[in-house]
């Protein structure tokens, strides 16, 4: 594992740096890509393999028998976690923007609002929307530089009309690993009101040294309420595979969306599953905890940098590897910023305003690229606001 290493994306079908140019206006030529949610390292030799060994078979066919796919990932789970799992509650989707569309289609009806806790993740707001369903915005609290929730103005935002809450956990974009407390005080949430949990836990994984992510799974007396989505893509970089899991406790909840899985039509891809199975392995771990600890040297490079421009400040990265940028104290207005990130810095990072309310004045910068890069993207960002100093 060369985290170090600079590969060309250019040119490969790459949403982040192939369509950089197009939507942010920063050419990938000199530009640095710090938007999409991947990374520019290649997964692990295991993962590699397991394609390698398809592409040497030579032959693509369906995939049959999901027992040693489920098995790694109650391995993975259960070793990683601490978290044992039924083998039954697992329903594989093709990612997880699709999986979260899935619980919304099977647990909800059309008009029914779903509880955001702004600003976070925007594909869930757009599939609710697009579902004909209302975005309910929770929006966070800051304190001491963090988020937090704050569940008392939560409770009197609620009309009754709300059927489902999807929480971020670890959060996108603030980094947040949400303690066992909070954690606890969601599932009360959604237990007072009545709400199906929807858990997103893509980055679970990615959590930088000296914390602890906990499934919801583990927390009491929701597991009849609760779909915990999970997926291999985001921590071993394999996210074009489209592979995800729900994970449903309750027996009644996975006979409702087995049946809405038939309804679509849905079954797995397995390019994704031979990679999953690979990935939770011993190997696979290893290379999890490696990447973590050269994450957690990007971000302090990164902190470090916007530390010196006067008014920007980076929350602090608990999870993921997504910066999350406040300029608000530039006194600059969110159109300046972006230009001079865009035009003066050449760098293309997710706009606040799109992951919703309480997201405006920032900007989101992917770190999962070489150091390298980090480096010469706070020297460009120090370059653009120099005038502050
Ligand atoms: C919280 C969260 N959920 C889901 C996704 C995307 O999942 P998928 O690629 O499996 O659809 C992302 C990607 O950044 C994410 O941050």
């Amino acid at each position: 594992m060369n985290f170090d290493e600079t590969i060309d994306r250019i040119g490969t079908h790459s949403s982040k740096w192939d369509m950089m140019e197009p939507i942010y206006g920063v050419s990938p030529k000199d530009g640095i890509a710090m938007w999409v949610a991947d990374m520019d390292f290649r997964p692990p030799a295991c993962v590699s393999d397991a394609i390698a060994a398809m592409h040497d078979h030579g032959i693509y066919g369906y995939f049959g028998d999901e027992g040693a796919y489920r098995a790694a990932i109650q391995w993975w789970m259960k070793e990683r976690h601490g978290w044992s799992l039924d083998k039954d509650a697992i329903f594989t989707t093709h990612g997880l923007v699709n999986g979260t569309a899935m619980c919304i289609d099977a647990f909800t009806a059309p008009g029914d609002g779903v509880v955001l806790f702004t600003p976070v993740y925007h594909a869930f707001a757009r599939v609710i929307k697009a579902a004909g369903r209302e975005v309910v915005e929770c929006q966070l609290d800051i304190q001491d530089g963090r988020y937090l929730m704050d569940f008392e103005r939560y409770d009197a935002q609620m009309t009754g009309r709300e059927t489902m809450v999807i929480l971020c956990s670890p959060h996108n974009p603030g980094g947040r690993v949400w303690t066992e407390a909070e954690l606890n005080d969601v599932a009360a949430f959604a237990r007072r009101h009545d709400l199906t949990l929807v858990s997103d836990e893509i980055h679970h994984d990615l959590v930088m040294p000296g914390h602890r992510h906990i499934p919801m799974a583990c927390i009491d007396g929701i597991e009849d309420r609760l779909a915990m989505l999970t997926a291999t893509t985001k921590t071993f970089n394999i996210a074009g595979s489209h592979t995800g899991n729900v994970i449903i406790p309750d027996p009644g909840m996975r006979a409702t969306f087995a049946a809405r899985m038939a309804a679509m039509g849905q079954s797995a891809n397995s390019f994704g599953l031979f990679m999953t199975e690979a990935a939770y392995s011993p190997e696979g771990a290893a290379w999890v905890d490696a990447l973590c600890t050269y994450v957690d040297g990007n971000r302090k490079v990164f902190d470090e940098g916007v530390a010196g421009i006067p008014g920007a400040r980076s929350m602090p990265l608990e999870a993921t590897y997504l910066a999350w940028v406040d300029f608000s104290g530039t006194g600059l207005s969110p159109a300046d910023v972006t230009a001079r990130v865009e035009k003066t810095a050449r760098i293309a990072a997710n706009y606040g305003a799109s992951f919703g309310t309480g997201g405006e004045e920032c900007l989101r910068f992917n770190l999962a690229t070489p150091r390298a890069r980090v480096r010469e993207a706070v020297e460009r960002l120090q370059d653009a606001f120099t005038d502050l100093q």
